[in-house]
């Protein structure tokens, strides 16, 4: 059963509350896609579902944690029992965190690493098999181009999104060795304005940041100038997803303008240099 034909059939969004998560899960959703949400904003998330039933298929919401394994378990047998299957996975909760690498502190690293890195692992965990076993369905991936170069003042996010290219390149060849129709893909895009710049807004109370330095402020202020900035939607990131699960595509990149930085990341390393500044190049 290949994934071209996506009416009628299930997809599953983490971070669906908010930016590409939200996008992602509309676009499914106007593909006649039934659609299975979560996060931890419960009221954004429950918007996102008015407007989903609103558009005539099948959807419900769920507060999933998906650092915390139990919950993610529990939203893949949801989604199965409540919407008959699940073939379309997209493991795309995520948070940013800036600094210089060595003052992330060992909440921020827990923080992070559970739910962009322990958020993918998870989700692959509970509904690959349900994949396998149907020999149909698709896993997407959320990490970024943060994943295929390492922007400075970023070192923390950069771990979690080179994990989760790893990850998915991994599980790609372990579903191409064993001839499954399952398809992956890993979605990298650069800067895209959305509310990850703002991600403290759902930190756990028990993770909580300590004081931040100057430089970490100055890094963070970066940031969030540069995804208000971002030049492509959420809904034209939705729209390569969504074409990359139908023509079964892995690399998914949207910024063609950030080609050349993952091009001199390659040669640097080929050719024996210390990796260039990819901000600078
Ligand atoms: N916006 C960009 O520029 C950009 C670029 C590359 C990659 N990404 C990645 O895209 C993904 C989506 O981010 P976005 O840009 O839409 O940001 P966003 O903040 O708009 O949305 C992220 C969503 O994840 C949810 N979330 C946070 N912690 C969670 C947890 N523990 N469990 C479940 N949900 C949780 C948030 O509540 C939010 O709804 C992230 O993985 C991010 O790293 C974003």
């Amino acid at each position: 059963m290949a994934m071209s034909e996506l009416a009628g059939r299930v997809a599953a969004v983490t971070g669906a509350a908010s930016g590409l998560g939200r996008a992602m899960a509309f676009a499914f959703a106007g593909e006649g896609m039934h659609v299975a949400l979560a996060d931890v904003d419960t009221t954004n998330l429950e918007s996102v579902e008015k407007v989903i039933r609103a558009q005539g298929v099948d959807a419900f919401s769920m507060h999933v944690d998906v650092s915390k394994a139990a919950d993610v378990d529990a939203f893949a047998e949801r989604t199965v029992a409540e919407l008959g299957g699940v073939h379309v996975v997209c493991n795309n909760a995520g948070v940013a965190l800036s600094g210089p690498a060595w003052e992330a502190t060992e909440a921020d690293w827990q923080w992070i690493l559970g739910v962009n890195l322990w958020g993918v692992i998870h989700g692959v965990r509970a509904f690959v098999p349900h994949l396998i076993a149907q020999n149909a369905g698709h896993v997407v991936n959320t990490a970024s181009v943060a994943g295929l170069i390492s922007p400075p003042g970023m070192g923390a996010y950069n771990v979690t999104k080179h994990a989760v290219v790893a990850l998915s390149e991994s599980l790609h060849h372990d579903l191409r060795e064993r001839g499954s129709a399952v398809g992956v893909s890993v979605l990298c895009p650069a800067y895209v304005p959305t509310n990850i710049a703002d991600s403290e807004r759902n930190r756990p109370r028990e993770l909580r940041a300590g004081e931040k330095s100057a430089e970490a402020l100055a890094k963070e202020a970066i940031l969030k100038k540069a995804v208000a900035a971002g030049k492509i939607s959420a809904t034209e990131v939705a729209k390569a997803v969504v074409a990359a699960v139908k023509e079964n595509r892995f690399y998914v990149l949207t910024h063609p303008a950030i080609t050349g930085a993952i091009r001199a990341r390659f040669e640097d390393l080929l050719d024996g240099r210390a990796p260039r500044d990819p901000l600078k190049l």
